[in-house]
């Protein structure tokens, strides 16, 4: 089985010998393979938390954190404008209300626009680490304490970045991560908690599991729960991919590198720098546009085959989203703005320098073309 194109031949013989011997065990449920334990024993060392919960998905783990603090109807959560619809829907499925808070121009948490959103009704905050960017955690932290909210972070996209060395996802009460395909670490689905809370993680296992699990105050089977597990055979495939986490994380950083200098002196594309308390897993080029009309931009890059966040994914404030428009988000118009003006290329661990070198030539064929403002 070949997990990527580009690692070790021995590694893949070993994952491919892990994964054919947790296929044979499948049909018998009774038999605890325990791949998804070990993965889980592996991810809390790698990110220094106290415990990981693997699970089926990063909604999952959004979904499992906001409900294994009690959120729910009548509780209002702070989440930034931008973002992915999955955060907004996490927040949804346990009833409690959205509230969205808008941006900085550089695309930054608002702060001021957060203090003033944030009601006797507000139980949590989710900041989401967009592209990889880490939000200011340590202001963000500092704020939920003296407000006395939890924090819950959205590192699906962000895992192995870090702020002032200390990996995302591992300052708020909770870390949700995703590994679905394209992510740094990924499994093909799935995705993981991160925690220092010993009876969140316990309410939490208990969640993913149907109530099948006992948690602190509760004994097994007396709650609804989800089947939020992580298959055995995804975990195999999480576990190898954690093992070359760095060579993972290197590749990123190389791709992002060789695109990015060959985009530096396009006129209308500025490259977006890391700030120097960050330290960016290069979950995709981030670039900045000077361009007319730059979503539209966007959108002509995906029709010639440049995926893209805005262009490919139509990324844009939750609260233009239609599948949100019967709840009635805020407003967030300048986090809106920052969106339309940032490209966010696509880059995997697939893609071939040469790819990567003809994706260069072709935005820098379309932004010459392209007005500027
Ligand atoms: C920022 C963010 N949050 C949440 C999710 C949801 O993760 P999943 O697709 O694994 O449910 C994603 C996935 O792409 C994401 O990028």
């Amino acid at each position: 089985m070949t997990l990527t194109s580009t690692e070790p031949a021995a590694h893949r013989q070993d994952a491919a010998d892990q994964l054919a011997a947790a296929l044979r065990r499948m049909p018998d449920p009774t038999a605890a393979a325990g791949h998804t334990r070990r993965l889980e024993e592996q991810l809390a060392t790698v990110f220094g938390a106290r415990h990981a919960v693997a699970l089926s998905s990063g909604t999952a783990a959004l979904h499992t954190a906001l409900a294994g603090y009690g959120i729910g109807p009548g509780d209002e959560v702070l989440v930034p404008g931008a973002t992915v619809v999955m955060t907004v829907a996490a927040v949804l499925m346990t009833g409690a209300t959205p509230v969205l808070v808008d941006s900085t121009p550089v695309l930054d948490l608002d702060f001021d626009d957060l203090a003033a959103k944030t009601t006797s009704r507000t139980r949590a905050i989710v900041p989401v680490h967009l592209a990889g960017r880490p939000c200011d955690l340590t202001r963000l932290t500092e704020f939920a304490a003296r407000a006395g909210l939890r924090v819950i972070e959205d590192a699906c996209q962000a895992q192995g970045s870090r702020l002032d060395g200390r990996p995302v996802g591992t300052f708020g009460d909770v870390g949700c991560f995703s590994m679905k395909d394209g992510k740094v670490l990924w499994s093909g689905e799935g995705g993981y908690i991160l925690t220092d809370d010993a009876e969140f993680a316990a309410r939490a296992r208990s969640f993913t599991t149907h109530g099948f699990l006992p948690a602190p105050g509760r004994p097994a089977g007396s709650r609804l729960g989800h089947n939020y597990r992580l298959a055995e055979p995804l975990a195999v495939i999480a576990s190898a991919n954690l093992e070359r986490f760095d060579d993972l994380l290197e590749q990123r950083h190389r791709q992002t590198r060789l695109l990015t200098d060959l985009l530096t002196d396009v006129r209308g594309l500025r490259p977006v720098q890391a700030g120097p308390r960050e330290q960016w897993n290069h979950y995709g080029p981030l670039l900045r546009l000077t361009l007319a009309r730059p979503r539209d931009f966007c959108r002509r890059l995906a029709e010639q085959g440049i995926a893209n966040s805005v262009g490919t994914y139509g990324l844009t404030t939750a609260d233009r989203l239609p599948s949100l428009a019967e709840h009635s988000l805020q407003p967030c118009p300048t986090a809106l703005r920052s969106l339309d003006e940032t490209l966010a290329v696509v880059v995997h661990g697939g893609h071939s320098d040469e790819q990567l070198r003809a994706m260069a030539r072709t935005i820098t064929q379309e932004a010459r073309r392209w007005p500027s403002t």
